[in-house]
């Protein structure tokens, strides 16, 4: 074991869950493409009989996870939807959640259309409101889920009253950290039981896989996840796994970067004449400014945008160059898209209106392009409006 227990956190993301290939000396875990392994006799093995069981690609990044997360568990799935939906697997027939009210669209279509059909009630609250969290829980809430900032509006939840008030309900917090990625912030730390990741998103950080994590503190919840994750099988891949492993080396550099340019064009867009409101937790305008600095290192390279109307948002969109349109968060490339019509489509319109995802708000997934070269294909759009 390579890494001590004082290692910091750019040694644990390059480092932690992997050593040395044992037959190869390789310094990067091989993709073990197989479905089975070999026994040597009836009952003896590596350890590993099946590979939906056990993969010892994914199990390098299930460790590096976890230790990024400051977690004792990793598990990995094929995509943050199904590590969400294992996590959902923790709960009982008659049990009640309370939701972040601003959670990702997909997450509330789970919660909303599939796991109403099991006797599972959900509650959506503003969480940065920790009033009204309280006043939804009831007797039979057993989990309180928060993102944090959330997509696209930028809310922060405060983690360590979070995780204070549900502990003092005998509540798991489990805390979505896609948006803001570990480097960032560390829910564990905060007292939060599970965190989940879209790897899809920071962790991998290149756009080409799609992925899921849960990170565990608890025993009981180890020993469930790690045997619904087989039971269930949404297992990532071993090309996945790798994919997310070699992504995880650059996740300190690249967030360093990322934190950068979303700073720089929150600032730019603010400071535009055409831009009516800018959601952004590092603008000391933002209301959880104070707290977002607490909670946070830096603010992310998650923003949004009000631009007042479609008409706007939908000429800004068509023009832009370097920013290219589509879904999806948290790669190198700089992401633009418009919540309503995309990725928050699934929401019911009254939804949206009450959190603020209007028709004209545009919301941006920072990379790490030049800021110059970001901030002239910005400019260039907000003229043809
Ligand atoms: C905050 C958040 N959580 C979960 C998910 C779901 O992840 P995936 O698309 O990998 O299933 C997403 C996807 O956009 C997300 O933004």
């Amino acid at each position: 074991m390579k890494l001590t227990s004082r290692a910091r956190f750019s040694t644990i993301c390059l480092h932690a869950g992997q050593e040395p290939d044992p037959s190869t000396g390789a310094i990067i875990t091989p993709i073990y493409q197989t479905s089975t392994y070999v026994q040597e006799a009836l009952g003896v093995h590596k350890g590993f009989e099946y590979a939906r069981t056990q993969n010892p690609t994914r199990m390098a990044l299930e460790g590096n996870v976890a230790a990024i997360e400051g977690g004792r568990a990793g598990f990995a799935f094929a995509s943050g939807m199904a590590a969400i939906g294992a996590i959902a697997t923790l709960l009982r027939a008659g049990d009640h959640v309370v939701v972040s009210d601003n959670t990702y669209g997909g997450t509330f279509r789970l919660f909303d259309k599939v796991l109403t059909r099991y006797q599972l009630s959900f509650t959506y609250v503003d969480t940065s409101n920790l009033a009204a969290v309280e006043q939804a829980f009831t007797r039979t809430t057993r989990m309180l889920f928060v993102e944090t900032p959330t997509n696209p509006v930028m809310r922060i939840t405060d983690l360590r009253a979070a995780a204070g008030l549900a502990h003092a309900h005998n509540i798991r917090l489990v805390v979505d950290n896609t948006f803001a990625s570990p480097y960032v912030q560390r829910p564990i730390e905060f007292g939060a039981d599970l965190v989940t990741h879209s790897t899809t998103k920071y962790l991998n950080g290149h756009s080409d896989s799609v992925g899921g994590v849960v990170i565990a503190m608890h025993d009981e919840d180890i020993e469930w996840l790690r045997f619904v994750q087989n039971a269930e099988g949404a297992i990532l891949s071993p090309f996945d796994s790798w994919l997310v492993l070699r992504g995880t080396k650059t996740l300190p550099l690249r967030m360093q970067r990322h934190n950068e340019n979303g700073l720089a064009l929150a600032e730019y867009l603010a400071a535009h004449p055409k831009v009516k409101h800018v959601y952004y937790p590092g603008l000391p305008t933002h209301p959880h400014y104070d707290l977002a600095k607490r909670q946070m290192r830096g603010f992310g390279g998650m923003l949004a945008f009000e631009l007042g109307s479609l008409e706007a948002a939908r000429r800004l969109l068509n023009t832009v160059k370097l920013h290219a349109l589509a879904e999806s968060l948290g790669g190198v490339e700089t992401l633009i898209s418009h919540p309503a019509s995309m990725t928050h489509a699934s929401v019911p319109v009254d939804r949206r209106n009450e959190i603020g995802i209007t028709d004209g708000l545009v919301r941006i997934s920072a990379g790490i392009e030049d800021i110059e070269d970001l901030k002239d294909d910005l400019g260039r759009a907000l003229d043809a409006i």
